[in-house]
C-alpha cells in the first residue's frame, strides 16, 4: 500500500500519512472527514512505518463530501496549535487533533477549557514541541570535516525528542548561510550547501565526526565567559539537560567549573569585579555601563539595557518601572502602549515629552516567556533597590527640580521604600538632593482598567500632571 492510500473498512476509515510532520496533508484530509460527518472513532491515522496492517484491506478511497463548500470551523489559535502539534512524536497525535477539530464544529471555544483532558493533551505537546526546537537552535555543535577537494565542511550530531528537523531547517540555513553543513539526527538529516537545502534518511551517531581542535578554542572561550556569580544549577540543568551534554564540547567542562565555582566567586569579590568602581559622570558612560551590568538577575535574561531619554539639563525627571517588550527592542523608554498613553496625558498637560528626561526604576525589562511572548514581570524591592544605583547616577547629572514617579515600583526607587500611591499623590515630598518628589499611577495601570473605573483614574493621572506642570512654572519663576 502507498503512502497516498486511505482504506476504508466498512465505515471506518485510515488515512496514512506521508510523512511524520505533514500538517498540510493532515489538515486537509481532516477538513475532508470532517465536512463527510465521520466521527473521530471511525478515523485511524497511520504515521509512516506505523501499524496500518490492520486495516489492509477495503475500500481504498475516503468519502466526497456532498459540499465541498461547507465551511469547517477551526480557530486561528487551533490551527496555530496543530501546525505545531503535528511534529510531536507521540503516535496519537493526528487522532488527537482530528478529535478536537470535531468537537470544535459544536463548541467553538473549547480550547479554553483548561481542565478538559484533551486540552491539556494537546497544550502540553505544543509546549514540548516548542523545547525541542529551542534545544536544537541552542545546542547544535559543528564539526569541521574537510572535504576531498580540501573545502570545510561542517557536521553537527542532535537526537531531537520530535520530528522538528525539517521545520528548523530554516533557522540554521538563516544563520549558517554561507557554510556547508549538514545535521544528522536519528529522525532524518539536512544539508546545506550554500544555495541548496536537500535532506536524507535517519543518521546514526557513528556517522558523525566526534571532535575536532576547533572545540578546543570553543572550550576556552566557554571557560572564559562561565560566571561563577551566575552559577544556578537547577536553571542550568533546565535549559541544558544533560541528554545534549555529549554532543557538546563546552560541557566536558561543566563539573569542573561548577566545583570551582564558589571559590572563584569569592575571589571576585575579593578582586572587586563583581561591583561597579565610581559612579558614572555623564549620561553617555552610565548608557554603556548599565549594558554589562548583572547586580542582578534581571541584566541576564535575553534583553538590553534601556537607558533614559531626553536633555540632560530637564527640570522635569519622570520615572516609570522597567522598560517592558517594546521599549527592550526598541532600546528606548515608553514607547509602547504605556508610553502612549503617557504621551496624550502629557500633551494634555501641556508639557513637552522632549523637554522632560523619561526614565525608569529598573533598566532592564524583567519576564517570563509563554511561547512566543515574553510576559511582563514585576521586579522585586531588592531588584529596584539594586537598580537605584543607576537612576541616581542619572538625577545626580540631570539635577532635574521636580521627579515624576509612576507607579509602586518608581516610587519605592525613588523613597526607598514602599508607599501607596493613592497616600502619597498630589504633595510633593521633599527628596535630599534639593528636588522635589510627586508621585502618581503608572499609565499602564489605566490601560488595565474600564469602566467608571478607568474614567477616574484617568482623571486623577491628568490632575497630577496639571499640578506638576503647575508647579514647573512656580518653580521657574
Ligand atoms: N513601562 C515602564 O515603566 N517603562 C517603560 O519604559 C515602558 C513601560
Amino acid at each position: 500500500m502507498t503512502a497516498l492510500q486511505h482504506v476504508k473498512l466498512g465505515t471506518y476509515y485510515v488515512v496514512h500519512m506521508p510523512e511524520p510532520d505533514d500538517f498540510a496533508f493532515w489538515r486537509e484530509r481532516a477538513r475532508q472527514l470532517v465536512q463527510c460527518d465521520v466521527p473521530p472513532d471511525r478515523v485511524a491515522w497511520v504515521e509512516p512505518g506505523g501499524n496500518g496492517s490492520l486495516f489492509s484491506h477495503g475500500d481504498k478511497r475516503l468519502p466526497v463530501p456532498e459540499d465541498e463548500n461547507r465551511v469547517i470551523r477551526a480557530s486561528k489559535r487551533f490551527l496555530t496549535l496543530a501546525r505545531n502539534v503535528a511534529h510531536h512524536s507521540d503516535p496519537e497525535r493526528f487522532s488527537l487533533l482530528y478529535a478536537m477539530l470535531w468537537r470544535l464544529q459544536s463548541n467553538p471555544r473549547i480550547l479554553e477549557d483548561k481542565a478538559d483532558n484533551q486540552v491539556r493533551r494537546l497544550e502540553d505537546m505544543d509546549k514540548a514541541v516548542r523545547r525541542d526546537a529551542h534545544k536544537m537552535h541552542a545546542f547544535v555543535r559543528f564539526r569541521m570535516v574537510e572535504t576531498e577537494g580540501g573545502g570545510e565542511h561542517y557536521v553537527a550530531w542532535f537526537e531531537p525528542d520530535h520530528h522538528i528537523v525539517r521545520r528548523e531547517a530554516g533557522f540554521f540555513v538563516r544563520r549558517f548561510a554561507n557554510m556547508h553543513w549538514s545535521i544528522l539526527t536519528p529522525k532524518g538529516c539536512i544539508h546545506w550547501d550554500g544555495e541548496t537545502l536537500r535532506e536524507s534518511g535517519p543518521a546514526q551517531k557513528s556517522d558523525a565526526p566526534q571532535g575536532d581542535p576547533a572545540e578546543d578554542l570553543w572550550r576556552k572561550y566557554y571557560a572564559s565567559i562561565f560566571n561563577p556569580a551566575r552559577l544556578k544549577i537547577g536553571a542550568m540543568l533546565k535549559e541544558m539537560p544533560r541528554k545534549y551534554w555529549k554532543n557538546m564540547p563546552e560541557a566536558a567542562l561543566i563539573p569542573e567549573l561548577v566545583a570551582g565555582a564558589q571559590k572563584r566567586e569569592s575571589d571576585m569579590v575579593d578582586a572587586g569585579s563583581l561591583e561597579f568602581e565610581d559612579r558614572p559622570e555623564t549620561l553617555g558612560a552610565i548608557d554603556k555601563a548599565i549594558h554589562a551590568c548583572r547586580k542582578c538577575p534581571i541584566g541576564s535574561l535575553d534583553n538590553q539595557a534601556v537607558m533614559g531619554e531626553g536633555p540632560a539639563d530637564a527640570s522635569l525627571m519622570i520615572v516609570g518601572e522597567q522598560p517592558g517588550d517594546q521599549e527592550d527592542q526598541a532600546g528606548k523608554p515608553f514607547v509602547g502602549p504605556a508610553g502612549q498613553v503617557l504621551d496624550a496625558a502629557l500633551e494634555t498637560a501641556g508639557i513637552e515629552r522632549r523637554e522632560t528626561y523619561v526614565t525608569n526604576a529598573v533598566k532592564h525589562f524583567k519576564y517570563v516567556q509563554r511561547g512566543k511572548r515574553r510576559l511582563h514581570q514585576s521586579p522585586t524591592a531588592k531588584e529596584i533597590d539594586v537598580c537605584r544605583w543607576w537612576h541616581e547616577a542619572e538625577r545626580a547629572i540631570v539635577k532635574p527640580k521636580v521627579v515624576l514617579a509612576m507607579g509602586a515600583s518608581a516610587a519605592r526607587a525613588m523613597l526607598g521604600k514602599t508607599v501607596s500611591i493613592s497616600k502619597a499623590r498630589g504633595e510633593p515630598i521633599a527628596l535630599e538632593d534639593g528636588s522635589e518628589l510627586w508621585v502618581t499611577a503608572h499609565p499602564s495601570y489605566l490601560l488595565r482598567l474600564d469602566g467608571d473605573a478607568k474614567a477616574e483614574q484617568e482623571r486623577l493621572f491628568a490632575a497630577d500632571l496639571a499640578a506638576v506642570k503647575e508647579r514647573l512654572a512656580e518653580l521657574a519663576e
